[in-house]
């Protein structure tokens, strides 16, 4: 009989085999290099199917107490990073359980009755990717109380608002941070709903038809958190939809931080000058001595390519796979991997780097004033005062031409001047022009008047400290 422990190659499945496998064959086919970081998940993974087996009377009290010793031994080792990972054992299942049995014996041979890598992978997957959610709603959370804090202070504090990059009409700073704070309430709604469906138990599939033991799926799902089980055990093994709809989200969350980053590197441009960044979130130039760059939200609209990218590659990686496991899907984990790094420390940054915003209203004040951003204004004061809206569309058009050809703004040109364009127009006009006058004017559900601007932060307040609804 071959013993499988002592064989040539000794991996957990050479007994079949009548030569080792080639060495690059080996590093190609091999995952423990980058999913050595789901050790700890897998562990929990191994305690709640050990528990479960011997709760069944699949394995026996005195196995599981072996098990449970000896996990706790490589969770330590792994821990003080004493644990010695191998190549010749593949990946993190096998290298784990490899030391387990060579630290308890037979017990630690019995772990894997029952059980396939195919399940233990995705049940692994599926436990990180939920940690993961939880601390990047925790990120998101930061920043958006970040973006409430700014807004606060700049409720009333006067912006062009532009639509294709032209000025258009006044808005608030507050309000204009306030549309980001939405797309994060979104992000965040997003993550939940996608946790919610990565929060099922796919062990028990085994390697795709499930087992013939007497095991009880519910029992190891109630132990790890999950919401329930993978109905279907073909189903459970196989799909990685969980993960793209979790990089559909990351893309999602790095599309917002991307069009702000675009928006600070242009207001923070000496051109426009709205706003200056702290510099710890900025560098010099090696031959300008007088540049100070934007490097951080560059880079944060820089990386968001690389996400999209694997939103991609994951939706390659799964759309040409039969039922049920294909190695195909052992490359779901460094996207997923780097999905996470990126979307983490973007948000982590973009939480502090908001803080440091330094606001220049004059600037602000300046651009609207160039910029005849109270013309829909005067058109719509002349429109309540009877004049059909598309004349008084051309008569305020008319006035913006020949106060540009006088470099000066529509209120500059006088009550007089303003008369020979409509004689509807009457003291009351100037007031319509002025800033203040028009922002004040908006003041509906979801407009930037002020008090609506004030309004719309202090229930976003109470939102945010209602809590978390997600829960591990
Ligand atoms: N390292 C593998 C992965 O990440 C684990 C599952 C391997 N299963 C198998 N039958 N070769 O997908």
């Amino acid at each position: 009989m071959t013993d499988h422990s002592n064989d040539s190659s000794g991996k957990a499945w050479s007994g079949r085999f009548s030569e080792p496998v080639a060495e690059l064959v080996k590093r190609y086919t091999a995952s423990v290099p980058f999913d050595r970081r789901l050790a700890f998940h897998d562990i929990r993974g191994s305690l709640a199917h050990a528990r479960m087996l011997a709760k069944q009377g699949i394995i026996g009290k005195d196995d599981l107490a072996a098990i449970e010793r000896g996990m706790a031994a490589v969770k330590l080792e792994i821990e003080t990073e004493e644990f010695q990972w191998s190549l010749d054992d593949e990946d993190v299942h096998l290298n784990i359980e490899k030391r387990l049995t060579a630290l308890v014996g037979d017990a630690g041979k019995r772990l894997h009755t029952g059980r396939s890598r195919n399940d233990q992978v995705a049940t692994d997957i599926r436990l990180w990717l939920r940690e993961e959610i939880d601390g990047l709603d925790v990120l998101l959370r930061a920043y958006q109380a970040a973006l409430l804090d700014l807004a606060e202070q700049h409720a009333a504090t006067p912006m062009p608002g532009f639509t294709h990059l032209q000025v258009a009409q006044p808005v608030t700073f507050g309000h204009h941070l306030m549309a980001y704070f939405e797309m994060a309430a979104r992000d965040r709604e997003r993550l939940a709903d996608c946790r919610k469906r990565a929060n099922r138990l796919p062990l028990g599939a085994a390697a795709l038809a499930g087992t013939s033991y007497p095991i009880d799926r519910a029992f190891v799902a109630r132990e790890l958190g999950f919401d329930g089980v993978c109905a279907n055990s073909l189903d459970a093994v196989s799909d990685r939809d969980f993960a793209i709809e979790f990089a559909a989200a990351a893309a999602l969350i790095m599309t917002h931080v991307s069009r702000f980053s675009e928006e600070l590197i242009l207001w923070m441009s000496p051109r426009i000058g709205f706003i200056d960044l702290a510099d710890r979130f900025c560098t010099g130039s090696s031959i300008m001595p007088q540049k100070k760059n934007p490097d951080v939200p560059e880079l944060a609209r820089g990386k968001s390519g690389r996400v999209f990218g694997h939103l991609m590659g994951l939706l390659t990686l799964m759309k040409g796979q039969p039922l049920a496991y294909n190695k195909d899907n052992q490359e779901d984990k460094e996207p997923l991997f780097d999905t996470v790094d990126t979307v983490r420390d973007t948000l982590a940054i973009f939480a502090d780097l908001v803080g440091g915003i330094r606001v220049r209203p004059d600037a602000m004040r300046a651009a609207l004033r160039q910029g005849y951003a109270t013309a829909t204004d005067l058109a719509d004061y002349l429109v309540k005062k009877g004049l059909p809206f598309r004349d008084a569309h051309e008569a305020v058009a008319l006035a913006v031409r020949a106060a540009e050809e006088k470099g000066c703004d529509l209120a500059e040109l006088g009550l007089d001047a303003l008369r020979r364009f409509s004689p509807l127009v009457g003291e009351d006009a100037l007031s319509v022009l002025s800033v203040e006058g028009s922002l004040a004017s908006r003041a509906h559900l979801g407009g930037t008047a002020p008090e609506q601007v004030r309004a719309a932060i202090a229930k976003a307040r109470q939102t945010l400290s209602r809590g978390d609804l997600l829960q591990s």
